[in-house]
């Protein structure tokens, strides 16, 4: 049965999305190389699917391990990159760092895809800081990226720009880059969550305070342009975007994309601010937040939320859960998670 690469996927986005691709019928072959993720994940899915995906230990900035997979593996019919890091700040600490990892990776991986023998759908993990600081909102497909703010956010720009140009010259290439907003919260059943080695992001930090692994959370800048001076995110539910994943896999597969690259905004297409996120989740959690606000962290921007309308019309995907949802199953996997 032909298989789909899902680079990255013992991670958080890769996870959820391998779990509704094997809940789809289709076969996965994860690789990663555990940087920010731990093995365990694959008993979480197949606790969740009862079936454990095939997952070999593979760094995508070594051209020799993806080229030699490929030709171990002969019946892969796409791919799904989501290996990248993915930290704004730490990008700023440690630029060359990022670009040779996410840059890399993706060269590699899209150089062995130029010689594979069969069509490939390629569905590449894009991000919505390839609008950079965007002058008006919300953000659509069809404003021009923009210089992101950060390392990080120009390893996605530049990903999607080695995509693009890729395929015009290997039509049996296909593919579709997904451009996420915040992703947040964990798989009903608690099996599998966001489990980084490295806490940067709101959401977890929100959860570990809660659960009193951390004092307090940092709210970086209260001075920003925003109704409350804190910057305004799109969240959206992992179940939403994993859900998104097998949608432009399979528009792809069945071939029903009009171009042979396209991109969607994923997102709700409504923004919240830090502090309304730290507030909604006090009331779904019980639990008192202690914060002090401190100056802006380098690279982020005031406000940013996604114009759907694009996804919805051709993906026939739009996002169903709130952010009250989202946080209650963050917190469920803080209290309850196995890894
Ligand atoms: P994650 O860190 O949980 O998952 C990324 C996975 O890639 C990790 O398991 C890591 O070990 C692996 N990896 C990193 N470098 C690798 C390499 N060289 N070779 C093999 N494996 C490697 O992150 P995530 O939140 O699941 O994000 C997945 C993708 O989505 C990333 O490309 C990220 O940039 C993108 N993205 C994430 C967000 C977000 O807020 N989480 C938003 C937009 C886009
Ligand atoms: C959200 C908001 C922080 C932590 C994410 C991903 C990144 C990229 C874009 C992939 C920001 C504030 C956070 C804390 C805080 N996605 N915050 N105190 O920066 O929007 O970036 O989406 O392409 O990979 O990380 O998400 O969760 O880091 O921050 O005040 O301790 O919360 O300033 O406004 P961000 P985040």
């Amino acid at each position: 049965m032909a298989k789909i690469l899902l680079t990255g996927a013992t991670g958080y986005i890769g996870s959820h999305t391998a779990v509704q691709l094997i809940e789809s019928g289709h076969n996965v072959l994860i690789i990663d190389n555990l940087s920010n993720s731990k093995i365990q994940v694959l008993d979480g899915i197949e606790r969740i699917t009862g079936i454990r995906p095939q997952f070999e230990q593979i760094d995508l900035r070594y051209k020799d391990q993806i080229l030699d997979l490929l030709i171990r593996h002969k019946d892969i019919e796409g791919v799904i990159h989501f290996a990248a890091f993915k930290f704004v700040a730490e990008s700023i600490q440690h630029p060359l760092m990022y670009y040779e990892n996410n840059i890399f990776s993706t060269i590699n991986l899209v150089y062995a895809l130029s010689l594979y023998p069969n069509p490939i759908n390629l569905v590449f993990s894009s991000s919505c800081t390839v609008y950079g600081n965007p002058d008006t909102l919300p953000v659509t497909e069809d404003m021009p990226m923009k210089e992101p703010t950060s390392p990080y956010g120009k390893t996605k720009m530049l990903s999607e720009y080695v995509i693009m140009d890729t395929v015009k010259q290997y039509p049996h290439i296909k593919a579709i880059s997904l451009r996420y907003f915040n992703p947040i919260g964990a798989h009903p059943s608690i099996e599998i969550g966001e489990s980084p080695l490295k806490t940067f992001n709101l959401i977890p930090i929100l959860t570990e305070v809660a659960i009193g692994k951390r004092k307090e959370i940092l709210v970086f800048g209260n001075d920003y342009p925003t109704p409350d001076g804190t910057p305004v995110r799109d969240y959206i539910y992992i179940q939403d975007l994993a859900r998104a994943h097998v949608i432009a896999y399979e528009r792809l597969l069945n071939k029903k994309n009009k171009k042979n690259y396209e991109y969607f905004n994923l997102g709700v297409g409504r923004g919240y601010s830090v502090m309304e996120v730290i507030k909604t989740f006090e009331k779904v959690s019980g639990q008192k937040i202690n914060y002090r606000i401190v100056d802006r962290r380098p690279g982020d921007i005031a406000a940013i939320y996604a114009d759907t309308i694009l996804a919805n019309k051709e993906l026939g995907w739009k996002a169903q859960y709130n952010l009250e949802f989202m946080l209650e199953t963050a917190w469920k996997w803080e209290i309850n998670k196995k890894f």
